[in-house]
């Protein structure tokens, strides 16, 4: 419980500091990300523009996804994005998954070749453009675009889907932006159904020095990223609040670069408790 009110009491401590003082605007925050996030993380360190990648002919923009992914899942690389499409690839086959912040979609159409039904979800209409393009190029039918604009746009979701991933998106904009779109996703969600995160860790804020998260944004990121926050279980959990979830696995990997989270989602508290 004290845990709980020492986090609500950073959160809003934060929302008074850092977001009107960064040179970063949060009143438009979906316009704010959007400004830094029409380029794409493509090899383990490299971002492209996506009005780039949508500049290449069929082969060029094929090889291009190829090789990164490539790039991001073998080798030294497996312990980055190999070894979790090793672990659910083959778990995909007919699942109804909800990608949101799609951008390069590395890890959404390795599932969708598995056999997932995917919808991506992007803030960048050219991001949507370069995936739905791969989407076609590898002949992947079970598949829809969906440009958010802001949280309404996540309002037309399905209510059925069987996984939501968010790989190195959600942790891009402070907790309190994040709160109600995290809200707004789990309705999506079945119980039952997963949630599946990458993140980055506590662990790798503090040995990069603890910066405020506008400046680590830009370190973690690049020029001109707006946010980049660390995530651990509890700060999760409780962003989810009231809705209930157990922990399949909650684990840093790549050298504490990365933490993972998979929930199994059990329902919303609430609802249950006026059930009974
Ligand atoms: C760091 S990239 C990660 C892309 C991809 N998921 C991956 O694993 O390589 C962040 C992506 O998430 C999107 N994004 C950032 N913040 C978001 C948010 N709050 N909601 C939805 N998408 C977001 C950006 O447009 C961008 O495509």
């Amino acid at each position: 419980m004290n845990e709980l009110r020492k986090i609500k009491r950073l959160i809003s401590a934060r929302r008074s500091s850092q977001w009107s003082s960064g040179k970063y605007d949060w009143q438009k925050p979906f316009d704010t990300l959007r400004h830094k996030w029409v380029e794409v993380p493509t090899t383990r360190s490299g971002r492209k523009s996506t009005a780039d990648l949508l500049s290449l002919s069929d082969q060029e923009l094929l090889a291009e996804w190829t090789t990164s992914r490539q790039d991001i899942t073998t080798g030294s690389e497996f312990a980055h994005r190999g070894w979790y499409h090793t672990l659910y690839a083959e778990s995909m086959r007919g699942k109804k998954l909800l990608d949101i912040g799609s951008g390069f979609a590395i890890d959404s159409i390795t599932f969708a070749q598995h056999g997932a039904k995917v919808t991506f979800v992007d803030l960048a209409r050219s991001n949507l453009e370069v995936v739905q393009r791969l989407c076609g190029l590898f002949s992947l039918k079970s598949t829809s675009f969906i440009l958010m604009e802001d949280i309404g746009s996540l309002h037309t979701l399905d209510m059925d889907y069987d996984l939501i991933m968010a790989m190195g998106s959600l942790h891009h904009a402070p907790v309190g932006i994040i709160k109600p779109e995290v809200q707004e996703l789990v309705k999506h969600l079945k119980t039952g159904g997963r949630w599946l995160q990458l993140a980055y860790p506590k662990t790798r804020w503090i040995r990069d020095g603890s910066l405020s998260f506008d400046k680590w944004g830009e370190m973690t990121d690049g020029k001109g990223t707006p946010w980049a926050e660390w995530y651990d279980l509890p700060k999760l959990l409780h962003l989810m609040e009231p809705t209930h979830f157990d922990v399949v696995l909650s684990q840093e990997f790549h050298n504490s670069d990365f933490i993972w989270f998979d929930l199994l989602y059990r329902g919303n508290k609430m609802e249950s408790k006026f059930d009974e």
